[in-house]
């Protein structure tokens, strides 16, 4: 496997100190945003969509911003990701009849599940203004971050 560009065990480190210093929900998710944001590309635009029942709502991003704020279960890509309960890696966002778009500029997108066991809590859409963005290493570096995030939310 190729080496990520994302650093995952740095951001771990990150979202674990801010948790002991009593860090909120909202700030660990906003952190996590910004952090995988900060890499640059692939990671265009990061969105922290959480489950509450049967709708995805935006809790926390960063990036260009978007007027999904809330995703009903089964619909659009990120929808389906849960309606599935698996992740998603869209290489061209053009080519999927589902995909809800955000910015035109949008060319793939890696949506990611923070589960914790069995249960769904949300999870991270990324977006990529690169074709066929995230190969499989960075695919499992988001992994990473998605559950360290799920054991500290
Ligand atoms: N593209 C997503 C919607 C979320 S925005 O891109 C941030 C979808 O198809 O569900």
């Amino acid at each position: 496997m190729t080496t990520p560009r994302l650093n995952s065990e740095k951001i771990l480190k990150a979202l674990h100190a801010a948790y002991c210093h009593e860090a909120t929900r909202d700030e660990l998710l906003k952190m996590a945003a910004t952090k995988l944001h900060a890499v640059g590309s692939p990671y265009t635009g990061v969105y922290m969509y959480m489950l509450h029942d049967n709708m995805l709502k935006l809790e926390a991003f960063e990036g260009r911003p978007t007027d999904h704020q809330e995703i009903p279960v089964g619909v659009g890509l990120c929808g389906r990701a849960v309606a599935e309960k698996r992740d998603l890696n869209v290489a061209d966002v053009k080519a999927d009849d589902q995909y809800l778009a955000c910015s035109i500029e949008t060319r793939s997108e890696l949506i990611v599940l923070i589960r914790r066991g069995d249960l769904i809590l949300g999870q991270i859409d990324i977006d990529s203004d690169e074709i066929d963005g995230f190969d499989e290493a960075e695919q499992a570096a988001v992994q990473r971050v998605a559950d360290g995030l799920a054991s500290l939310l």
